[in-house]
């Protein structure tokens, strides 16, 4: 009985040693396991910021930063396309780069990659519209086998199109509005000169004009511009009563009244010599009588 008990005690006892180092060496495999994470993480990332916006005609440049573990050494660099809309044909590997060297291998006479050190870069020239678009990736190999891959998206930067002002009547404010060019700069004139804070507030965005001036009136013109020139609309008020406008009103009112005092006159002295020759033509005759 007692020595059932002892054994118990010491079954136990063992079991409770046996689960501490249990636990304990399970925390040392996982640190284990998180340090050769640590140690073999591969990873790769474009430094470009997607969506990247090409103009027709120049040259994409999209730069990829890789980073491996100190043990680990990169055996491959692709890079693909394919297209954003699923329509358009695919188009599949633009260069791979093989090797220690490096020397990386187009598949077009006007693409051109290269690897460095930590960076992968390739370069499109002549930029064409519909088939340079889409979804580009990089996927970096190492020679144990694992990959990493980036990808960003790539479109044609487009020209401003179709901008038009509208009024808000209830909240006093005009909005400009443009349809697709990319990165749109929105700035504000009126009467050609840049809006001053007796006209009105831009907002933030430039979208809205605020306007404070009252009545409203003259032209108000949005100007939207990007890298490609710029395009604008008008809207376009009641004429504004300006001081210098005033000014020519009291001058034409003034030459109209001196007119028409003038041809009063001018009546009133062609009475008087019409009456003047009458008398003297009843005199004429009676002259010859004498
Ligand atoms: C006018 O502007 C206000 C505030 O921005 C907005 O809530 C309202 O819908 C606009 N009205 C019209 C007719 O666009």
């Amino acid at each position: 009985m007692l020595t059932s008990k002892k054994n118990r005690l010491q079954e136990l006892f063992t079991a409770g040693v046996m689960g501490r180092q249990c636990f304990s060496c399970c925390r040392v495999v996982l640190l284990l396991l998180l340090m050769s994470r640590e140690v073999h993480s591969l990873s790769v990332h474009i430094v470009n910021e997607s969506p990247v916006h090409v103009v027709p005609g120049s040259t994409l440049l999209l730069r990829a930063r890789i980073q491996q573990g100190p043990l680990e050494e990169v055996s491959m660099v692709t890079w693909e396309q394919e297209p954003e809309i699923t329509e358009a044909a695919p188009t599949g590997v633009l260069a791979s780069c093989p090797g220690k060297s490096f020397t990386c291998s187009g598949s077009r006479p006007n693409v051109l990659a290269s690897v460095e050190q930590q960076e992968a870069t390739l370069q499109v020239s002549g930029y064409k519209r519909v088939a340079d678009g889409g979804v580009y990736t990089v996927t970096v190999t190492e020679r144990a086998g694992t990959t990493a891959t980036a990808y960003c998206v790539v479109r044609e930067y487009e020209a401003v199109h179709h901008v038009s002002v509208s009024i808000n009547v209830s909240h006093s404010s005009l909005v400009c509005g443009e349809a697709w060019g990319t990165d749109p700069h929105f700035s504000w004139l009126h009467e050609r000169a840049p809006v001053s804070t007796a006209v009105g507030k831009v907002s933030k965005d430039g979208i809205t004009l605020l306007v404070t001036m009252s009545p409203i009136c003259g032209h108000f013109t949005c100007v939207v511009s990007n890298k490609l020139g710029y395009s604008s609309a008008t809207y376009t008020a009641d004429p504004c009563e300006t001081e210098g406008s005033r000014g020519t009103t009291a001058v034409v009112v003034c030459l109209v009244l001196l007119l028409m005092i003038g041809a009063v006159l001018a009546f009133l002295l062609w009475r008087r010599r019409r009456q003047n020759q009458r008398a003297e033509s009843l005199r004429e005759p009676l002259d010859g009588y004498i």
